[in-house]
């Protein structure tokens, strides 16, 4: 069921400040900020070869990643996306386990316009697991 690491996503607290460490820093190509409302975030993708680095921004008043940054307020890693051949396949199979899907447990169009799920990290050894359609 499981496939390739999409990508790693990072929680910044800020998305400036951020992309200029990676890219003066460390020597990254990042590609714009886009922003997604129906998410919460502003992404900021970082291609690296064999996957991505997703940075995460807060996005309006109710982010999911506001609360992990009041944690980290430095920022920190957020979640690991997965990538799966059939998503509501893996998302029934995991339901079957006992796994908690976060939101209604149903799939929700991602950055990369496919289709995307979460898992709840207290089933993942405390890993928050996004689930992206191949
Ligand atoms: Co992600």
């Amino acid at each position: 069921m499981l496939g390739r690491l999409n990508h790693v996503a990072i929680a910044v607290p800020d998305m400036a400040a951020a992309s200029t460490i990676y890219r003066n820093m460390l020597g990254a190509r990042l590609t714009d900020p886009q922003a997604l409302p129906e998410h919460g975030v502003t992404v900021v993708f970082i291609d690296v070869g064999n996957t991505k680095i997703e940075l995460l921004e807060p996005l309006g008043a109710d982010s999911p990643i506001a609360a992990f940054l009041v944690k980290n307020p430095a920022g920190g890693m957020h979640h690991v996306c997965y990538e799966v051949p059939d998503i509501l396949a893996a998302r029934d199979r995991l339901k079957d386990q006992g796994a908690r899907i976060l939101g209604d447990g149903e799939p929700k169009i991602g950055a990369h316009g496919k289709p995307v799920l979460f898992l709840h990290p207290k089933d993942f050894n405390g890993t928050l697991i996004e689930l992206e359609q191949e």
